[in-house]
């Protein structure tokens, strides 16, 4: 196999991650305090959230979310197939159920209509997990097309945890503000080291609820709770709290909520960049009779796009088949990967809710040939250049 020139994702600290390490490296003290808290003041004012908790996944996020959110055993959280398996699990944590459902296989993105239909006929389904896949946000609110998910989980009563594990900085759309802001849901993010901005390990929960905040807050350290101490107490000793719950352990440790506020600094320039490769992919790869790739949905322009994942689909008719094709393209350099085996063609899934492929029409034509090419800050014009040459070679022009 050659040398991968290009690979699937390539992680910039060009700015000021070592400074920012240093100064808590030379501080003595490593994990959570005040980097963490400046992280947190400057995520929110950046996706104009009321408040930010770092964390130290998406995953932990969206399973503080959904736990703050009140979510029971039994209870139902409606998740679209099209996504990685942390979006279902942390259903599972709580001991609720996730309800897999089809997406739009033109977008990736989970329908709010969908969301109606299933959320009529089922009355534990509690609550929905809209994922912004890729980087473009679910329609959040009324348009052309229809209701939006607000107005949706406002009619059932449902409440909303986005996994915005791919979409920072992204909008809802022209008119609404970055994803994040939404007051009414929770709303998660990721920094593992592929994502668009990285801590190596990391994910923030934004929400406009005093009360999803406070019981996050607690949660997310062994459910410690300070001011439950100081309420009964008058002369404060610092080492005294008090516990209120069976919290986790969830907290973003300084050094690396160092790594995230430099990476915040770059983040509107590299969403630039990224746009700027999926703009110029789009006029390369739109033109070859083999592929079909992901539309914009309606009311979002590239500017409101994250551009996190570029995923181009093969069709039926392809002259190679998607395991070929990834083949070929790591044989001449360029790294290439796959977003997602559909949640109800996972073991564990399909087989407790004996989940069939055929129900999942829309999300069965996206996986049978997708493959996300690189996109990224870094990547050259002449490397993509070079993608864009070599997808056209192997699939013919
Ligand atoms: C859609 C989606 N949700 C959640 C996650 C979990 O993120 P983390 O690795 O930060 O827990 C990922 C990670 O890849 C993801 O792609």
């Amino acid at each position: 196999m050659a040398e991968t020139k290009i690979p699937f994702a390539r992680v910039v600290c060009s700015g000021n991650e070592l400074e920012y390490v240093r100064q808590v490296l030379e501080s003595g003290w490593l994990t959570t305090a005040g980097k963490a808290g400046e992280f947190e003041k400057k995520f929110a004012v950046q996706v104009g959230a009321r408040r930010a908790l770092a964390v130290n996944s998406c995953t932990s996020a969206l399973h503080l979310g959904l736990e703050a959110l009140g979510l029971k055993p039994g209870d139902e959280v409606i998740v679209p197939a099209l996504t990685f398996a942390a979006s279902a699990e942390t259903v599972r944590y709580l001991g609720a159920e996730p309800v897999i459902c089809d997406v739009d296989g033109r977008t990736g993105l989970l329908r709010p209509e969908t969301v109606a239909a299933i959320a009529a006929g089922r009355p534990k389904v509690k609550a929905v997990m809209p994922v912004h896949y890729g980087g473009q946000s679910v329609r959040m609110f009324a348009d052309a097309q229809g209701p939006g998910l607000m107005e949706v989980a406002r009619a059932y009563g449902l409440k909303i945890v986005e996994d915005a594990a791919h979409a920072f900085p992204a909008r809802y759309q022209a008119d609404a503000g970055p994803v994040g802001s939404l007051e009414e849901t929770v709303c998660c993010f990721s920094f593992y080291a592929n994502k668009t901005i990285t801590t190596a390990e990391g994910g923030m929960l934004t929400s406009g609820s005093e009360d999803v905040l406070r019981r996050a807050s607690v949660m997310r350290l062994h459910g410690i709770d300070r001011d439950v101490w100081a309420r009964f107490t008058s002369a404060k000793p610092s080492w005294r709290y008090d516990v209120v719950a069976p919290g986790y352990k969830y907290n973003l440790p300084d050094v690396l909520a160092a790594i995230g506020l430099a990476q915040l600094e770059q983040a509107a320039a590299w969403r630039l960049a990224r746009e700027n490769i999926a703009r110029r992919y789009y006029e390369a790869l739109g033109r070859l009779e083999a592929l079909d790739l992901l539309q914009l949905r309606s009311g979002l322009s590239p500017a409101d796009h994250s551009w996190h994942l570029f995923p181009v689909i093969l069709k039926p008719e392809a002259r190679l088949g998607r395991d070929e094709f990834i083949e070929r393209l790591a044989e001449r350099g360029i790294g290439a990967s796959v977003h997602y085996c559909p949640l109800y063609r996972l073991r564990y899934y399909r087989e407790r809710y004996g989940l069939d492929p055929a129900d999942f029409p829309e999300t069965e034509k996206i996986w049978a040939g997708t493959v996300s090419l690189p996109i990224y800050p870094s990547l050259t014009a002449d490397e993509t250049e070079y993608v864009c040459l070599t997808v056209a070679e192997l699939l013919g022009g």
